[in-house]
């Protein structure tokens, strides 16, 4: 079995995957109901919400899409913070559905500046909401998103936030750090495979919803909820996902969230002493380097390609390339979810061999 560290799809516990081979149910039947009642209670606990959550069948780039369409109307002006290929997304959805986007984008590998955003808010009164990703995948960059929903909430507008590689491993606590809309995505800290997406939505991101505009079918947050008293989804859900997910938020509630989050902190701190040990640098300012994904720069004669390939074929270790402008430029190791400290110690093991081969002369 291969030791798959991208950041997302992350490997899954044997007992969970089992759960996904369970025979079908009825969905709109008693037992399904008792499962998403008790799966949503349980996702309100790690999203540290008392607000609605839905679990949506889709991506997480769908669930982005919900957070757009279910907020907005066209010609709506929104703030869309991007430090990456994920802030980029985001913004293009909500220009695709008519919004008139004002792009606020920093340097990739650094985290935004809270003054650059206050600055955009009081330049831009009419601004509807601030799109923003928590834990930028592409460059393994945490944004302070405490820090970026003051300001936001100082100028009293909607908080949109793509938590997909943050929540259930990064410290989030939805309701404190008044998130209007929380996206997140089953194939990254849950333990889950690709399938769902979960997102929260403040009472705030209700009064939006009542005067949003922006067509909407399969993703509308009102049918959700509607369906959700009765203890059902709109549209048939990803049953087996949902099975699975159900295991694997017991197993994190077990652990409890505060040690599932400081497993996370302590392995990304490991991860990351472990690459600068072998020679390498992050490629991500150090103050924000993200706790789900290390970003590593390629320097002193990597080929990352090289590099990636031997792994996988020689040391049966998968490691993340770089995106866009960033391929080539970077690689990257994802460490969330079931991940524990010998899972990394395989990576670097294999880092220390394959490195030289990939053309590395960096190391010390
Ligand atoms: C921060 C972030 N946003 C959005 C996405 C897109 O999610 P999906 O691939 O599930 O649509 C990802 C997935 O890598 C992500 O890490």
């Amino acid at each position: 079995m291969d030791n798959l560290r991208i950041p997302g799809p992350t490997p899954c516990p044997e007992v969970v995957l089992k759960e996904m081979s369970r025979q079908m149910i009825n969905h709109r039947g008693s037992e399904f109901a008792q499962i998403l009642n008790g799966v949503t209670d349980k996702l309100k606990q790690l999203f540290q919400t008392k607000n609605d959550v839905f679990l949506l069948t889709g991506s997480g780039t769908g669930g982005l899409e919900a957070a757009v369409v279910n907020t907005l109307s066209p010609g709506d002006k929104v703030i869309a913070v991007s430090i990456g290929v994920f802030g980029d997304r985001f913004a293009a959805i909500a220009q695709k559905f008519g919004a008139e986007v004002i792009p606020l984008n920093f340097e990739w590998g650094k985290a935004a500046d809270i003054d650059e955003i206050r600055k955009s808010l009081k330049k831009e009164p009419d601004v509807k909401a601030v799109l923003v990703t928590h834990n930028e995948t592409s460059t393994g960059v945490t944004n302070d998103l405490a820090q970026i929903s003051t300001v936001v909430k100082e100028f009293d507008k909607l908080l949109l936030v793509d938590a997909i590689s943050s929540l259930g491993s990064i410290e989030l606590p939805v309701d404190d750090w008044h998130c209007d809309i929380t996206v997140t995505g089953s194939q990254k800290g849950w333990m889950v495979p690709p399938g769902l997406a979960m997102v929260a939505i403040s009472e705030k991101a209700w009064q939006a919803n009542s005067q949003a505009k922006m067509p909407r079918f399969y993703w509308d947050f009102a049918k959700a909820k509607s369906y959700l008293e009765k203890g059902q989804t709109p549209w048939t859900p990803a049953i087996s996902v949902v099975f699975a997910l159900k295991l694997a938020l017991e197993m994190m509630l077990q652990e409890g969230l505060a040690n599932v989050i400081a497993r996370h902190a302590r392995i990304a701190q490991m991860t990351h002493d472990g690459v600068k040990a072998l020679g390498l640098s992050l490629f991500a300012e150090e103050s924000h380097a993200s706790n789900t994904v290390t970003s590593i720069a390629a320097s002193d004669g990597l080929n990352v390609a090289k590099l990636l390939k031997i792994l996988r074929e020689e040391h049966h270790v998968v490691l993340g390339g770089g995106q866009q402008k960033l391929s080539g430029q970077i690689f990257r190791i994802g460490h969330l979810g079931w991940v524990n400290e010998e899972d990394i110690n395989m990576v670097l093991k294999s880092l220390m061999i394959a490195l030289p081969q990939a053309g590395f002369k960096g190391a010390s």
